[in-house]
């Protein structure tokens, strides 16, 4: 599994017309590690992939003796050094210390001129057998740097234990990078389920090996309310609570009459501003969520009076159906979650929510959710009806774009930007504000129109809480997107002025992810793909290459002890009927390569078994089709099993 097989399955077949000597040479080499192979043969795995990579000669070897060279005076470079010197104490043992001078160790160093092309977040790092120095106009960058070079060293840097007999190489390189958008983002979604501070914290911390830059923190919905307003306290002492349910989200059952809400949590003041002060320590600007007006019924469950229905038994939903989706985007909402525009309490709570959201959090965005407002009770409610008279409002989108506006104007006293989903356009954009594009790219592309700055997280791409693998051993959403499909999404559409595109994200909805390791599991490895969308030059993007990078990077994980993903593994299945109408399978794997043994007699597979060369047809009456996947003669992938009828399900129409 992993990196090293495959460096070894390279020389395997190189040896077979290798002379003895050649052999034991190379196999000495191997042993040795990657970092003797020629300069010019070097493989680097580095995620997202830099700008340039230049390979060079020799290596250097981390020792306990190896000083961090800072000059003096320079706080900010020394902030970093230590961020570094943390980050190798675990694996190492190594207690490493700063020096202010010196031509050996790693030297950081911030450009007295700025580098133009470096920006704010570039940085150059060059490794040669005596040192590594690693340069940038500004701190981020050698944060940036410091990631790169943490990536260079051996996988059981990862390690949260000391690693015994470990030799801490780094192949001598040069490395200029610096990203291709400003805004590299993740979003989670700690409302439909709650994670501890320390987990937000941690998946920060792997946030910031990848170079992302902006934790976008979804913090209200219907299923909880995670953050602590102090001047409304029901807000968490109510709405942060459901009653406990663990089948599957949309079908559970509602609260019992007398149930007791027990399960959920928040984040008090003083969790968030440690965890903003983390996320600063590693270059991380934090965008809350206060999702508005539709996605309140948490809120609503501690202040019922602030919407139409005004219901005083609304509950924070436990993930029981309250809506049905028509299928064609639209939807009704059985239970009222929406906040009534055309009360005036409804703008004092916003402005005592946004007063101390403003307060916590330094980044000039606040995010105004805006997404899926079910406008029916609006539709309903006199007051509502009086206000579009007197306003002249003609539809319901101008009534919420009329809600937006005075979000936005809350915000703006406060000194905050506005930015929200997509349907913040219907009725009119609110001036000044930016739009984060979901459903596709054609709300982004009409905000660029319209000079607007542009997030795009358009699903499916950006939406990784979808099933990556077959349906048949991945946990049931509604749809997929495959590693392939996020890596080669590119979030500049043709014909669109790229200046209003601030850059991307991914996003982590949690309805159907109730654990820390299923979080992983669901970012990883897409999220290794979309920082290569959001860093890498596009030329300079290979699915190839990449994937050999997310092998190694798979090792990196498991010397971390952290889940993800390996769902690349599993063949892309497709069903057809022929003209005898018998099912036909076909098998596509994304990683090239693969060996896929299949059957279709009720027995399960492994590398005995017939070995997919083309179409099955399942004979009559077969009852299962199963197919795993092995590379250099080793089970990768899982073990899929459909039968007839779930096969018949998937023939396209
Ligand atoms: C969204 O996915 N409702 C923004």
């Amino acid at each position: 599994m992993g990196f090293t097989p495959r460096i070894a399955n390279k020389f395997t077949a190189n040896c077979l017309t290798m002379n003895k000597v050649k052999l034991i040479f190379t196999l000495a080499l191997l042993v040795a590690g990657r970092t003797l192979l020629p300069a010019q043969d070097r493989v680097y795995s580095l995620i997202p992939e830099p700008v340039s990579v230049q390979p060079g000669q020799g290596t250097f070897v981390l020792t306990a003796a190896t000083p961090l060279v800072v000059p003096a005076g320079s706080a900010e470079a020394g902030k970093v050094a230590a961020y570094l010197a943390d980050q190798l104490r675990p694996a190492t043992g190594f207690a490493l210390k700063t020096a202010n001078a010196g031509d050996k160790g790693i030297g950081l160093v911030l450009n007295p001129q700025p580098e133009a092309r470096l920006g704010a977040e570039g940085y150059r790092l060059e490794a040669t057998a005596d040192k590594v120095t690693i340069r940038a106009n500004g701190p981020a960058g050698l944060f940036y740097g410091v990631q790169t070079l943490l990536q260079l060293l051996p996988p059981g840097i990862e390690s949260k234990t000391p690693v015994k007999d470990a030799r801490w190489e780094v192949p001598a390189v040069t490395v200029t990078d610096y990203p291709r958008f400003a805004w590299r983002g993740l979003m989670l979604d700690v409302s439909r389920h709650f994670f501890p501070k320390e987990y937000v914290k941690s998946y920060i911390d792997q946030m910031a090996r990848y170079k992302y830059n902006r934790f976008h923190w979804h913090l209200t919905d219907d299923q909880g309310w995670r953050i602590e307003i102090k001047s409304l306290p029901r807000l968490t002492e109510v709405g942060a609570w459901r009653v406990p349910r663990v089948g599957t989200f949309n079908s559970n059952e509602p609260p019992r009459p007398g149930e007791k809400a027990t399960d959920g949590g928040f984040y008090t003041q003083d969790d968030i501003r440690e965890i903003v002060q983390y996320a600063k320590e590693r270059y991380i600007e934090i965008l809350p969520e206060i999702d508005v007006p539709g996605h309140s019924m948490a809120a609503l469950a501690a202040y019922p009076e602030l919407s139409c229905s005004k219901d005083p038994n609304v509950q924070v939903n436990p993930g029981s159906k309250f809506s049905t989706w028509h299928g064609n985007g639209t939807f009704t909402m059985h239970i009222d979650n929406t906040l009534n525009p055309s009360d005036e309490k409804v703008y004092g709570f916003l402005d005592k929510v946004f007063t101390e959201v403003a307060q916590l959090f330094p980044f000039e965005y606040v995010h105004m959710g805006g997404d899926e407002c079910y406008k029916g009770f609006w539709a309903k409610d006199p007051g509502c009806q009086a206000l579009m008279k007197k306003l002249n409002l003609k539809d319901m989108d101008q009534l919420q774009a009329h809600f937006n506006r005075r979000v936005a104007g809350i915000l703006k006293d406060k000194g905050k930007k506005t930015i929200g989903w997509d349907e913040i356009l219907e009725g009119g954009l609110a001036p000044g504000a930016a739009v984060m594009s979901w459903r596709g790219m054609k709300g982004g592309i009409e905000a660029a129109r319209l000079k607007a700055p542009v997030v795009m997280a358009p699903s499916p791409h950006c939406y990784i809480d979808l099933m990556q693998g077959d349906p048949a051993v991945e946990v049931f959403v509604y749809s997929t997107v495959r590693l392939k499909s996020s890596y080669n999404w590119d979030p500049v559409p043709q014909g669109v002025d790229s200046a209003f595109i601030l850059g991307g994200q991914g996003n982590l909805w949690t309805e159907q992810i109730p654990s820390t390791p299923q979080v992983e599991y669901m970012t990883y490895p897409r999220a290794f793909a979309l920082s290569e969308v959001y860093w890498t030059p596009k030329a300079k993007k290979d699915w190839n290459g990449f994937l050999r990078k997310v092998e190694h990077h798979f090792d990196r994980f498991d010397h971390a002890g952290r889940n993800y993903a390996r769902s690349m593994y599993d063949p892309v299945i497709t069903v057809k009927k022929n003209l005898q109408g018998l099912l036909v399978v076909d098998l596509a794997p994304e990683v090239p390569g693969l060996d896929l043994y299949y059957t279709v007699d009720n027995t399960i597979p492994n590398q005995y078994f017939p070995k997919y060369n083309g179409p099955v047809t399942m004979p009559e009456g077969a009852d299962t089709f199963r197919v795993i996947s092995y590379q250099g003669g080793k089970p990768v992938g899982r073990l899929i099993s459909i039968k007839t009828p779930d096969l018949e399900k998937r023939v396209k129409k």
